[in-house]
């Protein structure tokens, strides 16, 4: 039996409001999401809160790139990734943003809090600053050469060709990625949260079981390092909140993103009356306070934010549960693979169910990264859910309908077989708890196995044939159903509109754990209707394809106009001279050539939409400028490794770029 009621108050890591939703983001939504649902299941007061992550220097950059305000930005995906969460049934009971009066306010009594423990020490720093856009750069907005291997391009803080990290100013010729300006020093006043004085008390936490194992071994390495002061300033112009009593000084958004579980919080009491805020963050509170998050900001919650939350007078969470990123066919997501999958875009070809099991079939409570092989996942959607769960139901529901008029049979005609399905609700519910997600589905498909597997063996559909076993048929379709709901029940936390469709067909209230032992005798059941259809490859494939970079139609010379693009957005494209091999007619597309292009060693075959301009044959030997990092296109004729670029109004107006003679092939255009 579940213990006595428990409050809880659950955490997902709130998103940046500069960009959609993915499916990387959802494994840790899903994971959560599923947890709050199992601990109502069980009778608990559970709530569980987000909200959006709209300060910092990138939606600020953003939201200048768009021609809009930041205020505007941050409503317009805030509104986006409501209706994502809601359409994957992600349960908040309040998601909000930290652009709030709610969160200015925390995050002002954690600061005052702070520096009158003596824990703020203000120094002046000297800092990489950009002089034509006028603002001090963050590190990932310089790039340069790598000091230690050479390589260009890098960023300012970590090199992705060798590895190291380092500072801005190590950079060999630095530039800004905004401006393209070379960045000069200029010093700044910042103040610094003095981490190191709350080394016992995190000493202390970090040994009370709040974290993982995996977690714990990388805070004694952190504090092994020594904990370094935090800056949590920043300078003007930036989006966010002004720091009390510095005018242009602004909080990072570091400082005051997860201060934002407090405001989403504090912002549902006030519309709750039942909710008391203390009862749940005061020092003394007796609720528990969990966030999960990915492993990655594991340093901002396990460092940065007790010591805030001390600061500002409030209690420790009771845990932080990280998890592991998400590979998709065991690689990075990416988005020339079409694997770089937005919720939205999910949404428009596959049902979220489906997205949920089968996390929920890989999920366990380690950091291990997690991998959605596409191919698994039909395999595994189709087999587990269709195959076993569903068609128990199937099997059974028709015959109840039909024979029976809806009703169950008084009796169950096989009681040991039910109370063995019963009694795996305890071991479930452990897995659930412990969020050892994919152990727990693969105990109910042992289940779902031996319910089929039961009802093979009784034979329905030959009982039904024969004269005089009427009650027989009856109660095997009804025991049939009656596992079926044990198991609905087990998959509700992850299935949850499943879960809705198997309570309407069965004509029940909301299915909850304590309703595992209490077998539907005698009840009338509605006509069934299906509750899962089959994963189609064909949607997967069209998900992936829709997930892939558009790229400039081939067929047609659209001029590009409107849309801004940064200097560091420029910067990806890859330019090369390139020299025409060969050139031909495409059948079936007449304004396109199928171009052989040599980049300097390397051969491409490119289709442009330029007959209209050129003939074939004049075209070979010359040389072009091709943009080489485009993702590969299917098209009807073939695949396109790249695109020319040409200039004009189309028809016989179209000019191919040349670069003067002299360039060689393989060439990158600066
Ligand atoms: O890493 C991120 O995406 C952050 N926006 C997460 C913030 S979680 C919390 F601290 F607000
Ligand atoms: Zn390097």
């Amino acid at each position: 039996m579940p213990s006595a009621e428990r409050t809880i108050l659950v955490t997902s890591a709130l998103p940046y409001a500069n960009g959609p939703i993915h499916i990387g983001h959802l494994v840790e939504y899903i994971q959560t999401d599923i947890w709050v649902r199992f601990q109502r299941m069980r009778g608990h007061r559970c709530l569980y809160v987000c909200a959006d992550d709209a300060h910092g220097t990138p939606i600020m950059l953003k939201a200048q790139q768009e021609g809009v305000t930041p205020e505007a930005l941050i409503a317009r995906v805030g509104a986006e990734h409501r209706a994502d969460f809601a359409d994957f049934a992600i349960g908040f009971d309040n998601y909000y943003t930290t652009h709030s009066p709610e969160n200015r306010a925390f995050a002002n009594r954690i600061y005052e809090g702070l520096r009158a423990g003596g824990h703020i020490v203000t120094r002046a720093i000297r800092q990489a600053y950009d002089p034509v856009k006028e603002m001090f750069l963050p590190d990932r907005f310089i790039r340069g050469e790598c000091p230690r291997c050479g390589a260009q391009d890098q960023y300012g803080d970590s090199c992705e060709v060798c590895g190291a990290t380092y500072s801005p100013t190590d950079l060999k010729n630095p530039v800004s990625a905004l401006s393209g300006a070379t960045p000069v020093e200029r010093a700044t006043e910042h103040d610094f949260v003095r981490l190191a004085d709350f080394e016992p008390m995190l000493r202390e936490w970090t040994g009370s079981g709040a974290l993982q194992p995996e977690i714990v071994h990388k805070l004694d390495e952190w504090f092994q390092a020594g904990l370094q002061d935090w800056d949590i300033t920043r300078d003007a112009p930036y989006f966010g909140f002004e720091m009390p009593g510095k005018p242009d000084k602004y909080f990072y958004v570091w400082l005051d993103a997860p201060v934002g579980y407090l405001a989403s919080f504090r912002n549902l009491c006030d519309r709750r009356p039942d909710l008391d805020f203390d009862a749940f963050w005061a020092p003394e509170s007796t609720a528990e306070v969990y966030h999960f998050i990915g492993k990655d900001i594991a340093y901002f919650h396990t460092l940065f934010w007790p010591a805030e939350l001390t600061g500002g007078g409030f209690r420790r969470p009771s845990a932080v549960h990280c998890h592991g990123f998400l590979t998709v066919n065991g690689q990075k997501m990416s988005k020339s693979r079409g694997t770089f999958i937005s919720a939205r875009t999910y949404l428009e070809h596959l049902d979220p169910e489906y997205l949920r099991y089968y996390f929920a079939a890989k999920l366990g409570a380690g950091i291990d990264d997690i991998d959605l092989s596409l191919e698994d996942f039909v395999q595994r959607v189709n087999a587990d859910l269709v195959g076993k769960v569903v068609n128990i139901a199937s099997r059974c529901a028709g015959f109840i309908h039909k024979r029976f008029e809806g009703r169950l049979a008084d009796r169950l005609a096989d009681p040991g077989l039910f109370s063995a399905f019963v009694e795996r609700g305890e071991a479930i519910a452990e897995l659930f708890e412990g969020r050892e997600y994919g152990r727990a589905m693969r105990e109910v498909m042992q289940l779902a196995d031996q319910a089929n597997a039961w009802i093979d063996e009784r034979k329905p559909w030959q009982v039904a044939k024969e004269p005089g076993r009427e009650a027989e048929l009856q109660a095997i379709c009804s025991l049939g159903l009656e596992l079926f709901r044990v198991l609905a029940i087990y998959l509700k936390p992850v299935l949850p509109r499943v879960a809705e469709r198997v309570e309407s067909f069965l004509d029940v209230p909301p299915l909850a754990w304590a309703d595992l032992d209490r077998p539907l005798l005698g009840h009338r059941v509605r006509p069934f209707t299906p509750l899962m259809t089959r994963v189609e490859r064909e949607r997967v494939d069209a998900m992936v394809d829709a997930a892939k970079p558009r790229t400039a139609p081939a067929e047609s010379a659209t001029p590009v106009t409107g849309s801004v693009v940064g200097i560091d957005e420029f910067a990806k494209v890859d330019l090369r001279v390139a020299r025409v091999l060969a050139a031909e007619t495409v059948e079936g597309a007449d304004k396109l050539l199928r171009l052989t292009l040599d980049l300097g060693g390397e051969t491409r075959t490119v289709f442009a939409g330029i007959r209209s301009a050129y003939d074939a044959a004049a075209l070979v030997g010359r040389l072009t400028v091709v943009v080489a990092n485009l993702a590969p296109r299917k098209m009807r004729f073939g695949v396109s490794e790249g695109m020319v670029l040409a200039a004009g109004p189309g028809g016989k107006d179209i000019f191919l770029l040349a670069p003067d003679e002299g360039a060689e092939p393989g060439m990158r255009v600066k």
